[in-house]
């Protein structure tokens, strides 16, 4: 399997849209994820100069056959953020009709900040996989830091989103935000097996991955281990 798999993580503001000051202070990573054998290839979280992400898979002798979501805000799928108008997935599908895994959580919210209608997004509950080439990838929904937010589990690697960084998690008090569901969400990703490589939606650590075993070691949002202590780190 890991022969077949393509998996590149690419860096906001640096590895695409390179000239967009917002991309370079969100630090944002997006993901792609193939099949080296049938060339199928997913791009995960495109926003900015999300044609860009195109043409680096394309450069790779793969090909787009879908878009994963980890969460609606216009970071990671564009949209209106702080008065800018972000680039994202609406621009990519103009490019490529393919479809648009999401969480059926978050797909309200996906089609309200990026104007895609929701019959074009394909919603999934959890546990649900998506097979690209002959690459399972499994969603998780983690919910805390939007209500459908969701992570992709593939082949040792776990695609976490903004649920958790190697350095602290999330915010919780955006719209749809939850400290109690985070708690939940953080601690089921602790206990998968395997120890998967973590990586992250941002770049806020000096590291741009680590294993989920060091993660829990050292972030400090694996110091709480109930609900009360967690509710006491965040302020709550
Ligand atoms: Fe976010």
């Amino acid at each position: 399997m890991t022969d077949r798999l393509y998996f590149r993580q690419l860096l906001s503001g640096r590895d695409f849209a390179a000239d967009d000051v917002i991309a370079q202070q969100m630090r944002n990573f997006s993901y792609l994820i193939g099949d080296r054998e049938t060339g199928d290839c997913v791009v995960v979280d495109p926003a900015y100069a999300a044609g860009e992400l195109v043409d680096a898979l394309e450069a790779d002798g793969m090909h787009l056959s879908g878009v994963l979501v980890t969460h609606h805000h216009p970071d990671h799928v564009g949209g209106s953020m702080m008065g800018f108008e972000l680039k994202g997935l609406a621009e990519l599908l103009e490019r490529t009709s393919v479809p648009v895994h999401v969480n059926s959580h978050e797909a309200d919210w996906v089609s309200r900040v990026t104007g895609i209608a929701g019959s074009e997004l394909t919603a999934h509950e959890h546990g649900d996989v998506v097979r690209i080439g002959a690459i399972d990838i499994e969603l998780l929904h983690t919910p805390g830091h939007t209500p459908g937010s969701q992570c992709f589990l593939l082949d040792g690697r776990l695609v976490a989103g903004d649920t958790l960084f190697l350095e602290g998690c999330g915010r919780t008090d955006f719209p749809g935000g939850n400290v109690d569901d985070m708690f939940r969400s953080l601690q089921a990703l602790a206990q998968l097996s395997g120890d998967p490589t973590v990586f992250p939606g941002h770049w806020y650590s000096q590291e741009p991955s680590a294993s989920l075993s060091e993660v829990r070691q050292t972030n400090y949002v694996y110091r709480a281990s109930s609900l009360d202590q967690w509710r006491m780190l965040m302020g709550g």
